[in-house]
C-alpha cells in the first residue's frame, strides 16, 4: 500500500503504511518526531495502535471476535476454558496429548505456598476482593525466581493458582475455611468447588453452573488491546516479571469503567427494581449530559454495533436460569431496559450497545457467585490473554512503553522564597 503523506507547515512527509491480516491499515510513524519535530496526541489511544499482535482479532463494526482465528461462537460452544487457555497463550489448539499434559500440569500448581495463606489473615473481611487478587498476585513474585528459563512454569504456576487465590479471597470475605484444590476435578469444576464446598459436608457441582462458567471464563478470556492488557503490556516492556505485570492488569481491570462494570450493572438494575422499575427515568439521566450517571453495561471503545459475547451471555442467562429452575427480576429489567435504550437515538447514534458487563453478572448471580467476585470471575478469565500478551511482548521484543505529551503548563519561572 502507498505512504501516508503529511504537511506540516508547507513541507511534506511520508511514512510507511502497514496492513494487518484482516486488512486493517496502519500509518507507521515510529520516525515521526524525529522527521517532524511534532508528536500525535490520542487521549485514550483510541486512534492510536501500541503494536502488532496475532492473538486476538476484533472488528467492532461487524461484531467480530476471534482468538487465534478461531471465532468466539465456536471456541464458546464447543472448547473448554483450559483449550483455550492453551490457545491463547500457545497458539494452537492442543493435541489430546497436549491437553492431557497441560490439564496435568496445571493440577500440579494449584497450592499456595503455606506461609501465604497468613497474608489473608491481614485483609479485613470487608477487603474489596480485586486488591486482595492483585496483592495476592503480586505476591507470588516473592516466592518464585523469574529467570527466563522459569517462564513457562510461571505461566502454569499463574494459570493454576489464581482460582486458588480467588476462592481463598471468597472463604475469607465469608470467615469460612479453605478448602482446597482438588486434582480429580476439572479445572473450572475444581474452583467452584474450592468456592462452596464446605468441610463439613461432600459438595458436587451442578453440571449446568460448571458448564456455563466455563462458557463465561472463555468469553472474557483476551480482547485485544483493551485498559488491562495494555497496563500488562506497558508494566511488562520495563522487564518487570510476569507476577507484577498481570498483578497491575488486575488493578486496571478492578475499575468501574472496564472490569469493575459487572458489578456496577447489578447495583444500577438493583437501583431502578427499588425505583419501581422506571426505566424512562434512568435513560434521561444516562443521557443528560449534567448528570454524571451512565448507563452501565452499555457502550463500548470497539463494539460500535453488538458485541458478540453479550448475545451469547444473554442466551446463557435464559438458558442456566432455566436449567436451574431459578428466577431472576434484575434479568426481566435487563431485557427491558435494552429495549427502551435501544429504541432511543442517542443509544443508537452513538452505538451503545450493551457490552459483556450488561448480562454477566446476571449469570454469576443465577449461579450463586456473589456479586462482590463478578470482577474477580472476569479476571480469571482474562489471565490467559494478559499472559498471552505478556509473552508476545516479551517474545517478539517490545521496546520499553514511554509515550509522549504536549506540555501545556507554566512557561519557565525563577523560584522566589515565600515572603
Ligand atoms: C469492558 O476495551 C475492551 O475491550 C473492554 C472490554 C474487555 O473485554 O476488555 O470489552 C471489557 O471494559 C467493557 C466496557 C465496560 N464498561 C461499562 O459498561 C461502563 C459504561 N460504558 C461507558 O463508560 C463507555 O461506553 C466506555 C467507557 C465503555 C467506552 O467509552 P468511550 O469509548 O471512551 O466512549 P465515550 O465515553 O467517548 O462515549 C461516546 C459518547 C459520549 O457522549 P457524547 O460526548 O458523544 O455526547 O457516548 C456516551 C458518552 O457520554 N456514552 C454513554 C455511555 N457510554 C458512552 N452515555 C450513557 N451511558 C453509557 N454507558
Amino acid at each position: 500500500m502507498a505512504n501516508a503523506t503529511l504537511s506540516i507547515n508547507d513541507r511534506e512527509y511520508s511514512f510507511p503504511v502497514l496492513v494487518g491480516t484482516e486488512s486493517e491499515v496502519g500509518i507507521d510513524i515510529g520516525m515521526l518526531r524525529k522527521s517532524t519535530g511534532a508528536i500525535t496526541l490520542d487521549p485514550g489511544y483510541g486512534n492510536t495502535g501500541s503494536c502488532t499482535s496475532a492473538i486476538t482479532f476484533i472488528d467492532g463494526e461487524k461484531g467480530i471476535l476471534r482468538y487465534r482465528g478461531y471465532p468466539i461462537e465456536e471456541l464458546a460452544a464447543k472448547a473448554s476454558f483450559v483449550e483455550v487457555m492453551y490457545l491463547l497463550v500457545y497458539g494452537v489448539l492442543p493435541t489430546k496429548e497436549q491437553l492431557a499434559d497441560f490439564g496435568y500440569r496445571l493440577t500440579q500448581h494449584t497450592l499456595l505456598h503455606e506461609d501465604m495463606k497468613k497474608f489473608y489473615e491481614g485483609f479485613p473481611p470487608s477487603a474489596q476482593p480485586m486488591s486482595v487478587l492483585s496483592t495476592m498476585v503480586a505476591s507470588l513474585s516473592t516466592y518464585y525466581s523469574n529467570t527466563e528459563e522459569d517462564t513457562d512454569l510461571n505461566i502454569v504456576r499463574l494459570l493454576a493458582k489464581l482460582k486458588t487465590i480467588a476462592a481463598f479471597s471468597y472463604k475469607k470475605s465469608i470467615g469460612q475455611p479453605f478448602i482446597y484444590p482438588r486434582n480429580d476435578l476439572e479445572f473450572v469444576e475444581d474452583f467452584l468447588h474450592m468456592m462452596f464446598a464446605v468441610p463439613s459436608e461432600p459438595y458436587e457441582v451442578p453440571s449446568a453452573i460448571h458448564e456455563a462458567l466455563d462458557m463465561l471464563l472463555i468469553l472474557h478470556a483476551d480482547h485485544e488491546q483493551n485498559c488491562s492488557t495494555s497496563t500488562v503490556r506497558m508494566v511488562g516492556s520495563s522487564g518487570a516479571d510476569l507476577y507484577s505485570a498481570i498483578s497491575s492488569g488486575v488493578s486496571a481491570l478492578s475499575g468501574p469503567l472496564h472490569g469493575g462494570a459487572n458489578m456496577a450493572v447489578i447495583q444500577m438494575l438493583e437501583a431502578i427494581r427499588l425505583d419501581g422499575a422506571n426505566y424512562a427515568k434512568y435513560v434521561a439521566k444516562a443521557k443528560d449530559k449534567k448528570d454524571p450517571f451512565r448507563l452501565m453495561g452499555f457502550g463500548h471503545r470497539v463494539y460500535k454495533n453488538f458485541d458478540p459475547r453479550a448475545r451469547l451471555i444473554k442466551q446463557a442467562c435464559d438458558r442456566v436460569l432455566m436449567q436451574l429452575n431459578r428466577t431472576d427480576p434484575l434479568l426481566d429489567i435487563a431485557k427491558e431496559l435494552e429495549q427502551v435504550a435501544l429504541k432511543d437515538d442517542y443509544f443508537i447514534s452513538r452505538g451503545l450497545y450493551p457490552n459483556l458487563d450488561f448480562y454477566s453478572g446476571i449469570v454469576y448471580r443465577a449461579m450463586g457467585l456473589p456479586t462482590s467476585m463478578f470482577t474477580v470471575l472476569f479476571a480469571l478469565g482474562r489471565l490467559p490473554g494478559w499472559i498471552a500478551h505478556w509473552k508476545e511482548m516479551r517474545d517478539t521484543g517490545g521496546r520499553l512503553h514511554r509515550p509522549r505529551q504536549l506540555y501545556t503548563g507554566e512557561l519557565i519561572r525563577a523560584y522566589a522564597p515565600a515572603d
